[in-house]
């Protein structure tokens, strides 16, 4: 949100002039990095010159190959049901991650002001930061995906600067990868005493008509007698709202303007002004801010469900977790953005960050993308689930978490709700109510314009306890049997679907017989993309469905999850190689599964859906009974195997599978040709696909997300590298093992395939196709120019693609 300058980087031995009255750098690059515990590693003196060299944000355990021994634990995993212990081998993504190690950067200041102070900004540091700068503490932060800052004025000295940080990670101390290192940006903030505090804005938009809206920004400043000037700017950068106060109350401006024929924000047209705050004393400009924000009302009304902008909607959302699958915890705009691009087309308009603190990057592309928002904080309160969770800081850490938390997301529009937990296991009892109202009065203190949740799995224990009747929304986690219960039993008169589905599948694996079955699991560790597969305590698509479209109480739902992640390989916890997630709806590649086309076929609903499962190259199965699925927004079609007519399959509420999937259950394989043609509601012909079996792989497709990436050194080209037969038919099964070059102004960055049992690694330029696909990922140098991939291997004809970047 915050205004960026030229792109002056901080770097080694480097000084810069400051000519305007605030100075933001992203320390980004001249960092060293090295594992271990380094007893010295903050004094100037100490030799540093074998680490390695890093730009940030960097994850130090994601290009490393897999280990059964990292953070290898023996446990039973309660909140799973399970009564007795057993080795949990991926279950936090066995990559070295565990440990401790450290980063310094020498940097430069040029000389200050005795006006001025410096802070140094972490967007989030994994984990319990310890900061030191020129030998001296400067201060420590122990939750690792929070936001946290210095106010370093007293330790920078002019000319060479020494910033070192320390970071632990111990073991059993996630449920799922949390990454390792400098994940997110550091930043280093030059201002002046006499300035708009850290997260000082706080912009709100209470009244909303036809004709107007009333933008409220309240400013917090340090100093005295000074005069706040704020002026908006439409999207097209013309002012068109201006207001001047020189009254502020203990230190806070409050200011209203008034916009004439507003356009609001909203997920389908996500509009965005810019507010300029300048401080003035005497005359002088002593601070400028720039804050981005949309214009929009959100209201949770027990008669009408959630509205925004006085339209009913419900949440079509997924959960994420932090991690770009093959590129770690590290964050990057471009992984993040292909993600939500993906999203948005299958529907999808709303986003969880489970279960912490969504990065910067992240609200700003869902502002500018239009997704809304749950921001959540915490997976554990008081109560462990893992040994070394976050209950060890609860006590002394939660309210300023929540705090910085708030302060410095709040004015992303996309954010909608917050949420203070994730199944904690205090949901049991009078004390976890205490607890949660506790929480829900911070965020309300420090937010009184969006609701709090928490997703609860332990329904009827928060029926008993009062829990669930004290949150402002109470989220249910699964147990959609409960939901109808829990809406008579709490007050509030909705339900929030915080998290639901956890069905599991993996990209293009079908098993036989086709059949509904909770914690299945299969010898080769792969789950069946029929998509009827789930766990004990979780549900398939259609239970969600059922109640979005059936209960005007229901606002929604979040489903886990919208992408596969790093660790919690179930239903195969304890199943090596298992070490990634089958849950997502697309792969850790971002491939869309099958369910991608389903939730598809139901959320969007501009496009047309119509998908053929499985895919048809089954030699061997030859007559045996191979059901054909179809996820389309078409009511009824008709599925022709070589010709020959299977029937019509209408859509119908025979059972919950049948009223959102067309299914043909008794087709015989028989290689050939499938084809379906789906009706509209008047029996005409509205689609046709096609779909054939495939001969033996011959030629490699290259299909990149964007030809053209920004020559920054961050971008990233997104390769989906599959194969097809002479006659150009994809190959599904295909699992090549093939080689990758990057000629020109790029880098290979990573690979992955998807697969969820795969030991490759994803910095190795090479790798097995997965079900006849993989994705590569191609970085742009900091020169622009052309870009050349290159992929061989598996007695394939070599694929080439000519990339650009500028
Ligand atoms: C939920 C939990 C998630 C994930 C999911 C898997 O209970 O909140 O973090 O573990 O189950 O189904």
């Amino acid at each position: 949100m915050k205004f960026k300058l030229p792109l002056y980087l901080f770097c080694c031995f480097a000084t810069f002039a400051f000519a305007q009255p605030r100075q933001e750098f992203v320390l980004k690059t001249g960092w060293k990095f090295s594992r271990g515990t380094h007893a010295q590693a903050y004094e100037k003196g100490f030799n540093d010159a074998k680490w390695e060299k890093i730009n940030i944000p960097h994850d130090w355990a994601i290009n490393n190959p897999f280990d059964k021994e990292v953070d290898k634990q023996v446990v039973a995993i309660e909140q799973n049901g399970e009564k007795t212990a057993s080795e949990k081998t991926g279950r936090t993504g066995a990559l070295p991650h565990v440990g401790e190690a450290w980063y310094r950067n020498n940097f430069n200041l040029p000389t200050l002001t005795k006006n001025q102070k410096v802070i140094i900004l972490f967007e989030g540091a994994m984990s319990e930061p310890k900061v030191y700068l020129n030998g001296q503490k400067v201060g420590e932060w122990n939750y690792g995906y929070n936001y946290f800052y210095f106010d370093i004025s007293q330790q920078v000295q002019q000319g060479a600067n020494l910033l070192a940080v320390h970071l632990t990670n111990r073991e059993k101390s996630s449920r799922w990868y949390p990454g390792a290192g400098l994940y997110r940006n550091v930043k280093i903030i030059i201002k002046e005493e006499t300035s708009i505090e850290q997260w000082g804005t706080f912009i709100t938009t209470p009244m909303i008509t036809d004709n107007e809206a009333k933008v409220n920004i309240k400013t917090k400043v340090n100093g005295e007698n000074l005069i706040l000037k704020t002026i908006i700017l439409n999207a097209k950068g013309d002012t068109i709202a201006t207001k001047v106060t020189d009254e502020a109350f203990s230190k806070e401006f409050d200011q209203n303007l008034l916009l004439k024929q507003p356009q609001l924000w909203s997920p389908e047209q996500p509009y965005l002004y810019t507010a300029i705050s300048k401080l003035y004393a005497k005359g002088v400009l002593k601070d400028e801010l720039r804050t981005k924000f949309g214009v929009r009302s959100i209201a949770f009304d027990p008669n009408k469900g959630f509205s925004l902008n006085g339209q009913v909607r419900k949440f079509k959302g997924v959960c994420l977790h932090h991690d770009l699958g093959p590129l770690g915890a590290a964050v990057n705009i471009a992984a993040m953005r292909r993600q939500l691009r993906i999203l948005k087309d299958m529907g999808c308009d709303a986003i969880r960050s489970s279960h912490n603190m969504p990065s910067r990057e992240q609200l700003e592309l869902c502002d500018e993308m239009g997704f809304m928002f749950l921001a959540e904080s915490f997976d554990e309160w008081a109560k462990a689930k893992v040994a070394n969770g976050y209950h060890r800081f609860f006590k002394t850490d939660a309210e300023k978490d929540i705090v910085n938390l708030v302060r410095a997301t709040r004015n992303h529009s996309s954010i909608v709700m917050w949420s203070s937990g994730n199944e904690v296991p205090d949901q049991f009892g009078s004390d976890g109510a205490k607890l949660a109202k506790w929480l829900q009065d911070i965020f309300h203190k420090e937010d009184p314009t969006r609701p709090v949740t928490v997703g609860m799995d332990q329904v009827k224990a928060t029926m008993a306890s009062g829990f669930g009747a004290v949150m402002d929304i109470p989220g249910l986690n699964y147990r959609t049997h409960l939901y109808e219960d829990a809406y008579k039993a709490f007050p509030q008169r909705l339900i929030l679907g915080s998290e639901t589905g956890s069905t599991v599948s993996s990209r293009g694996v079908y098993k036989f017989p086709v059949v509904k079955a909770s914690d299945k699991q299969h010898d080769d560790y792969q789950c069946s993309s029929y998509d009827l597969e789930y766990c004990r305590w979780s549900n398939l698509p259609e239970d969600d469905f059922v109640l979005e479209d059936t209960k005007p109480w229901v606002i929604g739902q979040f489903v886990w999850t919208g992408f596969d992640y790093l660790g919690e390989p179930t239903p195969y916890d304890d199943k090596w190689p298992s070490r990634s997630s089958y849950f997502g709806i697309c792969d850790l590649a971002g491939l869309p599964k099958d369910r991608y086309y389903l939730y598809r076929s139901k959320w969007n609903t501009r496009d047309t859906t119509l998908h053929i499962l499985p895919h048809w190259n089954w030699e061997g199965r030859e007559g045996q009974t191979t059901p054909i699925f179809v996820y389309t927004n078409f009511k009824s079609a008709e599925l022709f195997i070589n010709g020959k007519s299977m029937g019509v399959q209408r859509k119908n509420k025979s059972s919950l599978q049948h009223q959102y999937r067309l299914m043909w259950m008794d087709v015989k394989y028989e290689p050939g040709t499938v084809k379906v043609v789906a009706f509209d509601d008047d029996g005409k012909v509205a689609a046709e696909k096609t779909m054939v079996t495939a001969g033996k792989p011959h030629r490699l497709v290259l299909e990149p997300d964007r030809k053209t990436i920004h020559a920054d050194g961050d971008d990233i080209a997104f390769v989906t590298v599959s194969v097809v037969d002479k006659d150009g038919n994809p190959c599904p099964t295909a699992n090549n093992q093939l080689n990758f070059k990057v000629k020109g102004e790029g880098v290979f960055k990573a690979v992955c395939n998807g697969d969820a049992t795969s030991l490759e690694q994803f910095n190795l330029p090479t790798m097995k196709l997965f079900s006849g696909k993989l994705v590569l990922l191609v970085q742009s140098l900091k020169k622009a120019g052309k870009i050349e991939l290159l992929v061989s291997g598996g007695g394939l004809k070599d694929g080439v693609l000519a990339l650009s970047s500028e």
